[in-house]
């Protein structure tokens, strides 16, 4: 089934499977059973973040796996308390440690958290460590184009990625127009709106339709659009209803549908990046 997913090709020359496995609120004594039955479903990208707290449980799924490191494509995220420069750095080392590797696909900064204004310094540490060879690509999560604008100005490097909350209740129609005038590739977290998403009737049509579920149209739907999903889920039947997404199509009066739920008001479930200031 891996060969089945797509890989996009970031602005760094790498590499990123289009599909891949979530492990926010995802308990560190779960993360490990969680990342195992992922990767023998044949998930490769596992993603996962200081603020997770189960790095541990997900280095031991990964040192266990009968899967060679190159195959994996492993990010985690820099926690918001540590984004002085020497901080950051010595945070990365402390995710390598538990996540028992020597280096990460992808680290992101998880949040800009703008009242403490240290991201650019984040930036910096994450930009020394790519050269060092110790992360293969850079990124973002819930960084606003402000805050991209500003990192790029400081050190004239672009992340490849920003991971932010999509989901066809919430789609961030401008702030992708703003990605794709940069080559900046989105990934999508909670890309079935943590779960409120999922007894929509509009999408549960959809899916009597073709005969698949509601999770397995949304993922459809935004793979259908370029985007990387990153979908989490405890139960190993529904992690493999997730990875079954490439044999079926959605038509345009379909597509047209979805297109419609969004509402850009009401349709966020989690915290906002211009606000979000918690130091964890
Ligand atoms: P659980 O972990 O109990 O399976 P998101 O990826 O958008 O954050 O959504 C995750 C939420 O959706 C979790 O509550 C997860 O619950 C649930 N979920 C994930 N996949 C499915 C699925 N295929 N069917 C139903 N619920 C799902």
């Amino acid at each position: 089934m891996t060969q089945n997913v797509p890989k996009i090709t970031l602005t760094d020359g790498n590499s990123i499977p289009q599909l891949g496995f979530g492990v926010w609120q995802v308990p560190n004594d779960q993360a490990q059973r969680a990342v195992t039955s992922a990767i023998d479903i044949g998930y490769r990208l596992i993603d996962t973040a200081q603020g997770y707290d189960n790095e541990a449980g997900v280095g031991e799924a990964i040192a266990a796996a009968d899967v060679g490191r190159e195959e994996l494509f492993i990010t985690s995220k820099l926690r918001n308390g540590a984004h002085q420069y020497d901080e950051a750095r010595r945070a990365f080392d402390e995710s390598l440690e538990r996540l028992k590797l020597d280096y990460l696909d992808m680290f992101l900064i998880h949040w800009p958290v703008p009242e403490q204004d240290l991201y650019v310094d984040a930036w910096k540490a994450l930009g020394a460590l790519y050269k060092d060879g110790r992360i293969r690509s850079i990124g973002v999560s819930n960084f606003l184009p402000e805050h991209i604008e500003r990192i790029g100005q400081a050190t004239d490097m672009l992340p490849v990625v920003n991971q932010l909350e999509l989901h066809p209740l919430y789609q961030q129609r401008d702030v992708r127009k703003f990605h794709a005038g940069h080559a900046i590739s989105i990934e999508c977290y909670s890309p079935l709106g943590s779960g409120a998403v999922l007894d929509n009737p509009t999408i549960a049509e959809i899916a009597k339709k073709h005969g698949k579920s509601v999770a397995q149209v949304i993922l459809r739907w935004e793979l259908d659009q370029g985007l990387i999903v990153i979908p989490k889920s405890t139960h190993e039947n529904r992690i493999k209803e997730n990875f079954d997404v490439f044999g079926f199509s959605l038509d345009a009066e379909d597509t047209a549908a979805l297109d419609g739920l969004d509402d850009p008001e009401n349709g966020k479930t989690g915290g906002h990046p211009a606000t979000m200031n918690d130091l964890f």
